[in-house]
């Protein structure tokens, strides 16, 4: 069952994050830090995150993102947990974790190259962002996932959304697989190393 998240449920949303993206930087920040990064969305876009429960009611994955003109969730999160999230960092760094060395290394110079004009000229304000969607893995080929994809792509459409736009890294064949399988196509690239998809909705 999918259905909207709420506060309540942040301790299980960090805990699902942290098993599904297990080498990503975010996985390394902790759970409470990202509870409160997710916090974030909750309380200012609670229709744009979705959970789904098991049969016994258990989270066993989330889909959640923003309204393309408000994209300052990342930066306001950095800014209310700067010396937590540095702290963190550099203590992942001293103990030589990979995921915090990686984002240290992170190459910000590749361009990002358009792909789909078209999309490109629709207003920010008719947009949609998916920015995270996951699903357990002993949870996963069985449907969990579209459930959600489609929900929120429904959130968006309801509330005058004419596209969804997400971003995947090209080596995540299983996500790239998945939202492929959805009917997204290519909007933009970044080097070899992310992929911007978008895909019209229904009104
Ligand atoms: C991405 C994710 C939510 C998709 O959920 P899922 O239940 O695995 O999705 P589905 O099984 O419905 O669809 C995956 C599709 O990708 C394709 N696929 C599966 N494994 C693949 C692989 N290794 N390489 C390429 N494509 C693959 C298949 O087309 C598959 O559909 P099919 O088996 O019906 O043909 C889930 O795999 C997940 O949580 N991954 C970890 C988090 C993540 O990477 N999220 C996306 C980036 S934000």
């Amino acid at each position: 069952m999918v259905r909207q998240a709420k506060l309540s449920d942040l301790s299980n949303i960090a805990a699902v994050h942290m098993k599904c993206f297990p080498d990503s930087f975010s996985t390394c920040l902790g759970g409470k830090l990202l509870e409160k990064f997710y916090s974030e969305y909750i309380k200012d876009v609670p229709e744009l995150f979705l959970v789904c429960e098991d049969e016994k009611k258990n989270i066993v994955g989330f889909c959640m993102g923003y309204y393309m003109e408000k994209n300052d969730y990342s930066r306001s999160f950095l800014k209310h947990n700067f010396f937590s999230i540095c702290f963190k960092f550099l203590g992942r760094l001293l103990c030589g974790d990979k995921r915090a060395w990686k984002k240290l290394k992170k190459n910000k110079d590749v361009k990002w190259v358009l792909k789909d004009e078209e999309i490109h000229k629709i207003p920010n304000e008719k947009k949609g962002d998916l920015l995270s969607i996951c699903v357990l893995n002993t949870y996963r080929g069985k449907g969990y996932a579209s459930d959600l994809i489609n929900s929120y792509e429904q959130v968006l459409a309801k509330r005058g959304r004419k596209i969804c736009i997400l971003s995947v890294e090209t080596d995540n064949g299983r996500g790239v697989g998945f939202y492929e399988k959805q009917g997204y196509t290519v909007y933009g690239e970044a080097g070899k190393i992310k992929r911007t998809y978008a895909k019209k909705l229904e009104a």
